[in-house]
């Protein structure tokens, strides 16, 4: 294990101090091991696959050219043979394999919450570096503020929320841990942060000095204002946001709902997708998530070992001679398993033996007490149906709470005549996209999809059946209805769904936000500016820079016979110019582009901040700290 600001301290032979150390972090990783059956250039699923390199490549290579540091709570696995928890993982695997990000994350095992060394795995081109979470405020992190709180509040399901104060103070001790680590790698050139675990990482990364542009990507839904005020803290958690460069959404819905929070809470409007607060600007953007379509065609290809091989034949047996559904979802009270089970009960009372279906529900959360209950709800309801419906020989629900890998998920997905993605409300729902991806595209099948998922602003009903999740009868017809669909009907909304997602890859989704969050290195556009003979500064740093002028004039005031008084007040005045200028180095550094000014602005009084005519840093220190 290495530490890689060690690497930054010893060396010094490669990096120069204009590069940021990024020369040493380079050589750094070069040093670093491959884990285990990990080769350098392959990533895990070139070797279940071959890619089609180049057209991905293209996509990679769009994106801004910036050292990445991907912060998130779940890491994902790195091996094709174990399967994916969620849709963050599956999608950020390839943006890290690819890019040569660093991805920051928790690890299996508790710490005792004392700084530890970054844990470096390299990783195709990137490294992964998993952290032991400080043990004493992992439960009230993880399984309380996170998963009982928030999670539930985040899908607007307000029965579900639980929690304690300490479970808000763990919380916030872990973003601190986790800010910490990542002093390490303070000199990359931006960090990336995803989900609701880490609201608040953007403020703790600023408390400990690191200002590099900082991005955060939201993978769930965000509620309406009169849900997020059941969380204790929002107020404080939404203004923690806001210390991000730019807010992510997954859909318009959800964008919406957080400019409405900020309306509501904070009175503050947002002006061309830009809000400005003390801090400096935050941009929100919506960036829905997709998937590599390319890839997910490759898996079903690909090699199974024979343990897997083995199991998906004698599942796909269960199936033979007759139609059936399937569900693939993490044991979570959102994905609607419970209302989808019931829909099978009507349909198949209106039609016996129609169809059956498979249901993959990994568990997950397990030790969160609403998801206990979820469990026993959903298999005391399967267990119903099957009493009515199934026979000795045929089981009307399969049930598995078996994991499989993403090239054995492929091959059920297009054995299925239908794909049932049916959450009470969810962020995207990758899974809904993934099952139109392994579709035999001569006779594809059906994709039955609940309106309050992500997918559905994809996805229009001339598409896939839209359907309400908390009505079994609803979901139901639409079970019918895929059916029994003709070919021709089947074909032009599976080719229609098929466009959508080859044109929007998640290739195409993480170069445009990292192109968006590389715009984010100007904090103040031009036309927000303002000139105030004490350098460059701008109206949201104003009480910054009353502290400097508080101080100047007691400097002022102070005889120059009292020499020491004199000196001690111009400390002051330094160190309240040091605060002023300090946000504004960067933006003076990195100056990228510049919004062009409102029309109604005269352009004549408006500086123009080019980089090479504004004054650097040590110009205006010349002109404005007034020496003894
Ligand atoms: O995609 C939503 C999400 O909550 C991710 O944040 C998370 O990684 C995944 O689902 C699985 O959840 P968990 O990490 O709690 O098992």
């Amino acid at each position: 294990m290495v530490r890689i600001h060690d690497a930054l301290d010893t060396a010094t032979s490669g990096a120069t101090e204009q590069d940021g150390g990024q020369t040493a972090f380079d050589m750094h990783l070069d040093g670093v091991p491959l884990e285990q059956g990990q080769h350098e250039g392959a990533g895990p699923s070139a070797a279940v696959v071959s890619r089609d390199t180049e057209d991905r490549l293209d996509a990679v290579n769009r994106q801004p050219d910036m050292k990445l540091v991907v912060i998130s709570n779940r890491v994902a696995p790195f091996d094709p043979n174990k399967p994916q928890t969620g849709g963050l993982a599956a999608g950020l695997e390839p943006v890290v394999e690819r890019s040569g990000a660093l991805w920051m994350g928790s690890s299996d095992t508790r710490g005792d919450g004392t700084e530890q060394p970054l844990p470096l795995v390299k990783t195709g081109a990137g490294a992964v570096a998993r952290l032991d979470l400080p043990e004493a405020d992992y439960p009230g992190y993880y399984r309380g503020f996170s998963n009982s709180t928030l999670w539930p509040a985040l899908h607007s399901l307000r029965q579900r929320m639980s929690g304690s104060e300490g479970d808000y103070d763990s919380y916030r001790n872990v973003n601190a841990f986790i800010a910490q680590a990542a002093f390490d790698v303070r000199d990359l050139d931006a960090f990336w942060v995803h989900d609701y675990h880490l609201l608040p990482l953007a403020a703790e990364l600023h408390r400990l000095g690191i200002d590099r542009p900082t991005g955060f990507f939201l993978h769930t839904p965000w509620p309406a204002p009169d849900m997020i005020e059941r969380v204790p803290h929002h107020r404080e958690l939404m203004k923690m946001m806001l210390e991000y460069d730019l807010l992510g959404f997954q859909t318009n819905r959800d964008l919406n709902n957080f400019l409405a929070g900020l309306r509501v809470y904070f009175g503050l409007e947002s002006k061309d997708g830009i809000v400005t607060t003390e801090r400096g600007q935050t941009r929100l953007q919506q960036f829905p998530i997709g998937i590599d379509p390319k890839q997910f065609a490759e898996y079903l290809a690909a090699d199974l070992s024979p343990v897997e091989e083995e199991k998906l034949s004698s599942l796909l047996e269960k199936f033979e001679g007759s139609k059936f559904a399937i569900g693939v979802d993490r044991l979570d009270y959102t994905k609607g398993i419970d209302k989808r089970v019931q829909a099978f009960n009507h349909v198949l009372a209106a039609n016996p033996g129609s169809i059956s279906l498979l249901q993959i529900a990994p568990s997950s959360r397990a030790d969160v007490g609403e998801y206990q209950k979820y469990k026993e709800d959903v298999e005391n309801a399967i267990s119903l149906v099957n009493a009515e419906h199934g026979t000795d020989e045929r089981k009307a629900i399969h049930y598995t709470n078996d994991s499989f890998s993403q090239a054995a998920l492929a091959r059920l997905y297009r054995a299925a005549h239908v794909g049932l993605v049916t959450p009470l409300r969810d962020g995207m729902n990758l899974v809904a996209k993934e099952y139109v991806a392994a579709q035999d595209p001569n006779d594809p099948g059906v994709l039955v999809l609940s309106k309050f998922a992500g997918a559905a602003e994809d996805f229009s009903d001339d598409e896939a059946l839209l359907i309400d999740p908390n009505n079994p009868e609803e979901i139901a017809d639409a079970i019918s209805k895929a059916t029994n669909m003709p070919l021709e009907e089947r074909v032009m909304r599976w080719r229609s769904m098929m466009d959508k997602i080859e044109s929007y890859t998640i290739h195409d989704w993480s170069a445009d936000y990292l192109r968006e969050l590389d715009k984010s290195r100007i904090t103040v556009p031009a036309d927000q500016f303002h000139h105030l003979g004490l350098g460059w500064t701008n109206e949201a740093k104003m009480p910054l820079h009353q502290d400097y002028a508080a101080a100047l004039t007691a400097y002022n005031e102070i005889e120059p016979a009292a020499a020491a008084l004199k000196e001690a007040a111009y400390a002051d005045v330094k160190s309240a110019f040091e605060v002023l200028a300090a946000p504004l180095k960067h933006t003076q550094d990195r100056l990228w582009d510049s919004p062009a000014p409102p029309a109604s602005q005269d352009i004549a009084s408006t500086p123009t901040l080019q980089s090479s005519t504004r004054p650097t840093m040590e110009d205006t220190a010349r002109r404005t700290v007034p020496r003894p």
